[in-house]
């Protein structure tokens, strides 16, 4: 009686933490996306080694979208399938760095590290185009 009551507690607790410790290693967060997915190729902030840093990512994406939803949905989608007709960097960009690879990580994590970028911006990093005409 005692015994087969510890063994259905033992059960119990066997299942739980494995499976807490599977979801809490998983990447959900956008910033913990970035880091496994992203950063190898795109560094934070200036100067861009093979791709270009998330800060001005996310001043590219601010200025040609006001409303974080429309941005988000766009990166998802070129994420999905890059294509320079749908670049909001500058075409030296695609020109410099080649097009991205397409991701094939779960849509859902697509959109959390999506909306993360946009949270990135920062106004302090408005004129970094150094050397390039100024043109942005
Ligand atoms: C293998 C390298 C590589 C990886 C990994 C990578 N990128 Fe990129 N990414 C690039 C390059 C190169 C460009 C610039 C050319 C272009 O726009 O396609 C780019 C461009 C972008 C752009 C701008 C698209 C535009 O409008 O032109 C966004 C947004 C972006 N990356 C987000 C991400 C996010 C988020 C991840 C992680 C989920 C990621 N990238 C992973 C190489 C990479």
């Amino acid at each position: 009686m005692v015994m087969s009551c510890f063994v259905g507690v033992a059960t119990v607790w066997g299942a739980g933490p494995e499976q807490r410790g599977a979801s809490a290693a998983e990447a959900t967060n956008g910033e913990q996306i970035y880091q496994r997915y992203c950063k190898m190729c795109h560094a934070m902030m200036p100067p861009p080694k093979i791709a270009p840093p998330i800060k001005g990512l996310a001043r590219h994406y601010r200025e040609a979208f006001s409303e974080k939803e429309a941005a988000v949905d766009h990166m998802v989608a070129f994420m999905q399938k890059p294509d320079p007709a749908m670049s909001k960097c500058r075409p030296q960009a695609v020109e410099r760095f080649g097009l991205m690879p397409a991701m094939t990580i779960a849509e859902n994590k697509l959109r959390s590290v999506s909306e993360w970028v946009w949270e990135q911006y920062d106004p302090k990093l408005r004129h970094h185009h150094h050397g390039e005409g100024g043109a942005h």
